[in-house]
């Protein structure tokens, strides 16, 4: 392990709020977690929206895709209800929302991940919005596409950034070191595949956020191979199991 332990809420607090809403962060914010994993998409309008899904069926109200829909009608939607009563109302947020929320709740991170193939135009509309709050220490940009951590890197070099890993690969390592990333981020999966893959990244000076674990059980074995940081739906338990500990 390369810093202290850390707890990352996934989509907020998921477990007990909508997720990627302000609902969620707030809760993962009372829950104490270090950091708030969460996702963003474009509208067709071009407009940062926080949404984990391409389409707005799953988790709102509303349906289509995000690319076929400008943000005034990805706002007008309610994405609360479909995960319980108590949540009606909630909002697919907005970046500016999200730069907002960080900005009056200090002592907690930003772990952002952006959905898909953005160039850096795209990208710097996270980015500069980040850095002009003076957030950059407290953000880490982080995709699945490598073209994606490629424009980060172009536009925003200062601001942290990392690859997430869905399944095992030879060349992790190179493309880690042409990415410039400081973390690697894998699947929960891919650790157990490959059990020495986490003093590899951490003898190439990267850290490892591995996700989605939800279980005391694998916890346990996060720990026990020195990950840095557990991407979890239920930050509040795995803030008591580690106090508990
Ligand atoms: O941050 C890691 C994790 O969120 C990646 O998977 O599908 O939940 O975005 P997904
Ligand atoms: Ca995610």
């Amino acid at each position: 392990m390369t810093g202290p332990f850390q707890v990352v809420a996934h989509r907020g607090n998921s477990s007990v709020a909508p997720q990627n809403t302000l609902a969620a962060f707030e809760a993962a914010w009372r829950a104490g977690a270090d950091s708030i994993e969460l996702d963003v998409q474009l509208t067709a309008d071009g407009e940062v929206v926080v949404i984990h899904d391409d389409s707005l069926d799953a988790t709102t109200d509303g349906s289509g895709r995000l690319d076929a829909l400008p943000l005034a009608d990805v706002r007008a939607v309610d994405a609360g209800s479909w995960f319980a009563p108590a949540y009606a109302g909630q909002r697919v947020p907005t970046f500016a929302e999200v730069v907002d929320f960080l900005v009056t709740h200090p002592g907690i991170d930003l772990l952002l991940e952006v959905k898909g193939d953005w160039g850096p135009d795209d990208v710097r509309k996270v980015t500069e919005p980040v850095l002009r709050a003076g957030l950059t220490d407290r953000v880490i940009g982080q995709s699945f596409w490598p073209s994606t951590v490629a424009s980060l890197q172009k536009v925003a070099p200062d601001l942290r950034r990392g690859l997430l890993v869905a399944e095992t690969s030879e060349d992790l390592l190179a493309v880690c070191a042409e990415l410039g990333v400081m973390t690697c981020n894998p699947a929960g999966t891919v650790l157990l595949a490959q059990p020495g893959l986490v003093a590899e990244l951490h003898d190439a000076g990267l850290e490892v956020m591995v996700w989605t674990l939800n279980e005391p059980e694998q916890w346990a074995l996060a720990l026990e191979i020195g990950v840095d940081a557990v991407i979890t739906d239920r930050p509040d338990r795995l803030r008591g199991w580690l106090a508990g500990r």
